[in-house]
């Protein structure tokens, strides 16, 4: 049997599919990470009662998410090789929906992820998706990030250059502003005065965690972090930052298992 952060995981993952992937959605984005396995326990059932549409599609967000698409049964699709969805609308979006994980999220649905150094790809699918529905524990719901998941803000980067970005980060301020596009130019973007970048290392080999794309991962301690987006555009600016696991503003809905067993959505 399942321990209660596990039946959480489960129980959230297993509302946001039957909510959100029935037969007519056509492209499924597929997250990454522990919760979202019980996302693909939850699509090989529907797939078996034949409450899927018949010529699925799932755009994988990590070497991971691939092997569940693929052992789910289920046709695994590239981002790119997908049409646009709504022509001549605003939208570039080519997935229906996406159903990812999440490291916190919190009161307004913006989110850290990457915890699992898949954000890169997770970022890319989410922004190419009409809708993306977030699954999580309640350990990871949050009014503040920052507030709970203390391991850092996750910011994949290029090798070439690892130690330079580690130390421009370091060196970032909580009032340092976005020229122009910051809303917070007076108050604090995070909570502390210096910023500790470290270098994620590997388990079972010797050096650093090597993504599915290549690179290093910094994970910055920031405290908390009272504005999202500003945070994401200043780790974002600096040269060799190839993603940033700060989703601000992206997930339109958050499912949480709670400790009592109980489901909430937040939207
Ligand atoms: C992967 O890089 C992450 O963004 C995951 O989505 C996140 O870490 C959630 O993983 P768990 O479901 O295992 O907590």
């Amino acid at each position: 049997s399942l321990n209660l952060v596990e039946q959480s995981k489960r129980s959230a993952a297993f509302a946001a599919v039957d909510k959100h992937v029935g037969p007519t959605v056509r492209v499924l984005g597929v997250g990454s990470g522990s919760t979202v396995v019980y996302a693909a326990e939850r699509l090989l059932e529907l797939k078996r009662l034949n409450k899927l549409h018949p010529e699925l599609l799932c755009v994988p967000t990590s070497f991971q998410s691939k092997q569940l698409i693929v052992d789910a049964g289920l046709r695994a699709s590239d981002l790119d090789d997908l049409p646009e969805l709504d022509p001549g609308s605003g939208s570039f979006a080519s997935i229906d929906v996406t159903i990812d994980g999440a490291d916190e999220v919190d009161a307004e649905l913006n989110a850290i992820k990457g915890g699992g150094g898949a954000h890169l790809r997770e970022k890319l699918v989410a922004a190419a998706s009409r809708k993306l529905v977030l699954i999580a524990d309640y350990r990871k719901d949050s009014e503040v990030l920052g507030d709970k998941w203390d391991k850092g803000v996750p910011v994949e980067v290029s090798p070439l250059a690892w130690s330079t970005i580690k130390r421009q980060l370091e060196r970032m301020v909580p009032k340092s502003r976005v020229q122009g596009v910051s809303t917070a130019d007076a108050a604090a973007a995070f909570e502390f005065n210096h910023p500790i970048a470290v270098l994620r290392q590997a388990v079972r080999k010797a050096g650093p965690v090597v993504t599915d794309n290549g690179n290093f991962i910094l994970d910055v301690s920031m405290g908390k972090i009272y504005d999202p987006l500003a945070v994401e555009q200043l780790i974002k600016m600096v040269p060799g930052v190839i993603e940033v696991g700060i989703f601000s503003s992206m997930a339109a809905e958050a499912w949480f298992g709670n400790e009592d067993g109980s489901i909430a959505c937040r939207y």
